[in-house]
């Protein structure tokens, strides 16, 4: 087989690296074609090896071939195959393995302890002022340094090296014992605004763009301030610049300067030219950056949601080519997935909205996961000092990571031995206190699939139904601005409902989760009284409530469960129900044949990511519905939005 080349391996290591050649770019996502030639175009070329060591030089993306894996390249073409589990004389299943390629963070981490570095905690930040020295120290031996004081590599120039290896949102700030009066910050992904305040005078109001230096224009010194939040910067000032993805912030000596990386990504990292941008004044822009070009804070987080879905998929959700994904990396959890999968059961715990969203993603964690799963809201736990076992993994699930309940409910797990995951605050929502959570919600949601697919990922038999998921979660942002249309017609409806005392919401399965958090949404802001029910429930008890004036939304887009649906919306039909009928687009006619209901048609997508799809017109008829009824929207009455005391 003279032109073959076969490989694999049981219990010792064995990665497979792929460089694209044609120029030095070994940044290009190249997980969807591994053959010679990629989907760039560029010829590929490949390492095997038994240590990321070993290949480092050469590229940072690699595939970790796993036991009962075949890797075989024939003429610059590689397919990897897997035992059949069967273990029957067929050996090689027809479909070829498909996996993403992996980048650095643990290869990384590897290589630096290989490298001598030691690390105190298991984050992923620790590794990054690691990696900062470790590029320091190659990038001045490259040039020659004789290990003096002075530096040869400027800091920037070390930290755009650092950056470029990161994968995943981020905000930084960088201090060094080697560069002692600078001080470096960039961003991906997290927000980042640096303040520039003039001390001297109070006039907040010069015009600074064309000099961020210490001694500005006028002669006044000035003060610098870096935060992910205007709230943290605007008692210090109003003048801010807000910083861009790839954008470098310089201070040294004073003086401020910024630089962006070349798009090209290729080695030479500075632009030339500095950035030249107009700071912004927050007197104005707090309102801008807050509500934008809405009315409401709550309105723009609902409608902000296709951008913050698709920060929450960013770094963890590995892109393929065609509008495929290929893969999950949760870099937290990674190390941690091999004992969540041997645990017994899984609890998800949390209060209110966070609960909910959980709720929403246990089927497809029991799915994919095989494990048991169950609910816990996290007082209710404590109150009853309920069963929690060595065996367990506890998953808490907290917006803002700050809820007292949830915080002593973890303190509980672990006092029993269980395994703890927290699961909090998307990456990008800096201003999410004192905001309303909405998209986080939903962001929550795919947090948890992402975590139920990376459990499920050593299955062949979902693999599947996995890359399905993996496929709608890569459109799901454009599906979620396709819904966002609906907004006008929840307005009609809010408009109808405006006047009402009471709302029942039912859904059920994937969606029973949807009808508790439209009804605690239109509770909380709308304040008026709502309720969400399991609908297979509604015969006994609720149906005595139906009659011709109470509304009711009953959610029944296509899933496993529809034909139930059908029937529950036949008996609310019965009882001359007032009823609005959430279904898939193009099943209106099919819901509702004789026309009396009014319909919420919305875009279908895998079932268990259709509550990201189904909450979004929800949100906006509680939205409506406040506006209407002529309450704050963006201060829901009594309440703190962390609840940090019992
Ligand atoms: C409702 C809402 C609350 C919170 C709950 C838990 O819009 O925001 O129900 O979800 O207080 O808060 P976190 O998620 O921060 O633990």
């Amino acid at each position: 087989y003279p032109n073959e080349l076969v490989a694999c391996k049981r219990g010792s290591p064995l990665l497979l690296g792929v460089k694209e050649t044609g120029d030095m770019r070994t940044d290009i996502n190249v997980e969807s074609d591994l053959s010679a030639e990629g989907h760039h175009g560029k010829p590929t070329e490949y390492y095997l090896a038994s240590d990321a060591n070993a290949i480092m030089e050469h590229t940072r993306r690699v595939l970790v071939i796993e036991d009962n894996e075949v890797v075989h390249m024939n003429d610059g073409a590689v397919h990897i195959f897997k035992f059949d589990s069967d273990k029957s004389r067929r050996l090689l299943r027809p479909a070829s393995v498909q996996r993403g390629l992996s980048t650095l963070e643990m290869e990384l981490k590897e290589t630096l302890l290989k490298y001598g570095f030691h690390f105190e905690s298991d984050t992923d930040t620790e590794v990054i002022p690691k990696l900062a020295k470790f590029v320091h120290d190659i990038l001045n031996e490259d040039l020659g340094s004789n290990g003096g004081d002075k530096q040869v590599v400027p800091f920037t120039q070390i930290v755009m090296e650092v950056m470029r290896q990161l994968e995943g949102a981020y905000a930084l700030i960088c201090k060094s014992p080697y560069y002692p009066n600078e001080l470096v910050a960039c961003k991906r992904g997290s927000p980042l605004l640096l303040g520039v305040k003039e001390t001297g005078d109070m006039r907040t109001d010069i015009n600074v763009d064309s000099d961020l230096s210490a001694e500005g224009h006028h002669g006044k010194p000035k003060e610098y301030y870096l935060a992910r939040d205007a709230n943290a910067i605007v008692e210090h000032t109003r003048r801010v610049l807000v910083i861009e993805d790839n954008e470098v912030v310089h201070m040294n000596d004073g003086a401020v300067h910024i630089f962006k990386f070349d798009s090209d990504k290729s080695r030479r990292l500075l632009r030339p030219a500095s950035v030249q941008r107009e700071l912004s004044t927050l007197e104005l822009e707090v309102e801008q950056i807050r509500k934008g070009n809405f009315e409401h804070l709550l309105q723009k987080e609902i409608h902000e949601q296709p951008d913050s879905q698709t920060m929450t998929m960013r770094g963890r959700l590995i892109r393929g080519g065609e509008q495929k994904a290929k893969g999950i990396l949760l870099g937290g959890l990674k190390d941690h997935l091999k004992t969540i999968r041997r645990s017994r059961r899984i609890l998800f715990i949390g209060c209110g909205t966070s609960y909910n969203a959980a709720l929403a993603a246990i089927p497809v964690v029991e799915e994919l996961s095989g494990i048991p799963v169950t609910m816990e809201i996290a007082s209710d736990l404590l109150d009853r000092q309920g069963p929690i076992y060595r065996e367990d993994t506890a998953i808490f699930v907290s917006q803002s990571g700050e809820t007292d309940d949830t915080l002593q409910a973890l303190e509980y797990a672990k006092s029993n031995g269980a395994l703890c995951v927290g699961i909090t605050n998307t990456v990008g929502s800096a201003i999410a206190r004192g905001t309303h959570f909405t998209n986080a919600y939903t962001s929550q949601i795919a947090v948890i699939v992402m975590l139920a697919l990376a459990l499920g990922d050593d299955s062949l038999s979902t693999q599947q139904r996995r890359t399905a998921i993996m496929d709608d979660l890569y459109n799901l942002p454009s599906k979620v601005r396709d819904v966002l249309k609906l907004d006008k017609d929840m307005k009609e409806l809010a408009a109808l409902l405006m006047d009402e005392q009471s709302l029942l919401v039912f859904g059920r399965g994937y969606n029973y989760a949807t009808a508790l958090e439209c009804a605690l949404k239109v509770k909380e802001v709308s304040l008026m009284h709502a309720e969400g029910i399991v609908a297979g429930e509604m015969k006994h008890g609720p149906l005595a409530l139906v009659d011709e004036t109470l509304p009711i939304i009953v959610i029944a887009t296509r899933d496993a469960s529809l034909n139930k649906q059908q029937s529950v919306i036949q008996q609310l039909k019965t009882r001359k129900g007032r009823l609005n009928v959430m279904c898939t687009e193009g099943d209106a006619e099919f819901m509702c044949p004789d026309r009396t209901c009014r319909i919420i048609e919305v875009p279908k997508v895998q079932d268990c990511l259709q509550p990201i799809i189904n909450i979004v017109p929800l949100q906006l008829l509680a939205y409506h519905l406040t506006v209407f009824r002529g309450f704050n929207v963006d201060q829901p009455r009594n309440l703190a939005k962390s609840v940090t005391t019992q």
